[in-house]
């Protein structure tokens, strides 16, 4: 009897706080699996197992390829497959424990370029084939939709005259079939000003797709040859010294976004758990636009000089000197005399989740889970991810 009274209670509460809830949608927390971090040596290894789907409400797969005629490209099909390491399955798998969770496939990346992709937008007939495609390789797989990261129409050997048109006609293709279906389609997108106008029909983007992961870092990295941080929040005052670098930023970026005619709601604000490292030309000038010499040392997981991610800065790098851009909303630490390393942390993070719900957007975007200290060496397991959560009232 008490059982059911309280099943009754809760059952009510809940038709309760859905009617209440009609107004504030349930934010959303977009993370991207990346494949290939199964090779990665040691603790660095992350798998399916790794996953916390409490933390997410949608995952993508990070990624599939496209092929000239339009087919669908497994780009790993040993982590993918039954045949090898049933990566695909697994992580699918997730949703018995989580009921809600939605798994999408994301096609693209930084890897695949723009050729590919803007060959094939540009005739009617490869749209649709690729369209058809995809709808076969989601209902064969179970995937619950469709994530487009084309990096980035009419850039990187892309036709800066017709991408952008045809990009909004491929993602019209794509959802011609998909929601039909009830399947989802959402789309990765450049979060740089000068990107956005040459890539992106924006307000036909927004009424297309399901929702819009903004990329809204990567603004600055050992690509450049100065030192700035991978993801500001808001402009420092130093940027305006140089020219239209007080756009590289979140909030440019998204204004932007809005401005052009995006729906809020479908946007999710990009969170990167990596952070971009840089070797001090002049150790004693650690200032934004000091000058570098390259990209800091590479880490024991990711491997690769100029990235570390989040597990690595704060199991290996803690003892740096932490410096907290108040200009920006920021941190960054200066380690091994020469290191500079801008990133993400809980407080951080958790001025753009509040950005994100000031400018009632969908939620957050994060790249990617395998960054996170998900193995908790330094503490809790997954910070960030759980700090975004929280702030977004999912937990
Ligand atoms: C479009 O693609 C189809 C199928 O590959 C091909 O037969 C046709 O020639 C292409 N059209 C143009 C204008 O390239
Ligand atoms: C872009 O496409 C147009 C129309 O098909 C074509 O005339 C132009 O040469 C293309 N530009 C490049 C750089 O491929
Ligand atoms: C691709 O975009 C260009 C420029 O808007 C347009 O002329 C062309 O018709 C588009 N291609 C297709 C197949 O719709
Ligand atoms: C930012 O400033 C640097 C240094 O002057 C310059 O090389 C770079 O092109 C600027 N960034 C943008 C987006 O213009
Ligand atoms: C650091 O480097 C920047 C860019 O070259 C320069 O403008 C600035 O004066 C330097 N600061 C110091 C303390 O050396
Ligand atoms: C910081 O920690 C690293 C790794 O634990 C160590 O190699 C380094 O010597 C330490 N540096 C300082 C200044 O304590």
């Amino acid at each position: 009897m008490k059982l059911l009274l309280l099943f009754t209670c809760v059952v009510f509460l809940n038709c309760i706080l859905g009617i209440q809830g009609q107004d504030k949608p349930k934010k959303h927390v977009v993370c991207y699996f990346s494949s290939w971090t199964v090779y990665r040596p040691g603790n660095g290894k992350f798998d399916v197992e790794n996953v916390d789907p409490s933390l997410c409400t949608h995952i993508n797969f990070a990624f599939v390829g496209l092929k000239e005629d339009g087919s669908v490209n497994v780009l790993d099909s040993w982590q993918a497959d039954k045949d090898g390491l049933n990566g695909i399955n697994r992580l699918l798998e997730l949703r018995n424990v989580k009921k809600d969770l939605k798994i999408l496939v994301s096609m693209g990346g930084w890897n695949e370029g723009s050729e590919v992709y803007s060959k094939v937008a540009a005739n009617e007939t490869t749209r649709k084939i690729l369209a058809n495609n995809v709808l076969k390789f989601i209902e064969e797989r179970g995937f619950d939709g469709f994530d487009l990261d084309w990096e980035y129409p009419g850039l990187r050997g892309g036709n800066e005259t017709t991408d952008k048109d045809n990009f909004t006609a491929l993602l019209k293709e794509l959802s011609e079939v998909l929601k039909s279906r009830g399947l989802l389609l959402t789309t990765a997108v450049a979060g740089a000003v000068e990107k956005i106008d040459v890539s992106y029909d924006v307000a036909e983007v927004s009424k297309v797709v399901d929702m819009i992961n903004v990329m809204v870092f990567d603004y600055h990295g050992s690509f450049d040859n100065f030192v700035g941080h991978v993801s500001p929040l808001y402009p420092a005052k130093i940027d305006f010294n140089f020219p239209d670098n007080e756009t590289y930023n979140v909030d440019t970026a998204l204004q932007h976004w809005l401005n052009k005619g995006a729906d809020p709601q479908k946007i999710n604000l990009g969170i990167v758990l990596y952070g971009r490292s840089f070797t001090l030309a002049d150790k004693t000038n650690t200032s934004l636009y000091a000058p570098i010499i390259e990209g800091g040392k590479e880490g024991p997981f990711s491997r690769q000089s100029g990235i570390l991610g989040y597990n690595e800065i704060c199991a290996f790098h803690n003892n740096g000197t932490y410096v907290w851009d108040d200009e920006q909303k920021v941190p960054h630490r200066i380690y091994d005399e020469d290191q500079w390393v801008g990133f993400e942390d809980e407080r951080s993070v958790q001025h753009k989740v509040d950005y994100a719900l000031k400018n009632n957007l969908g939620g957050i975007m994060v790249w990617s889970l395998d960054y996170d200290d998900f193995r908790g060496t330094c503490g809790e397991k997954y910070p960030l991810l759980t700090t975004i959560n929280k702030a977004l009232n999912l937990l």
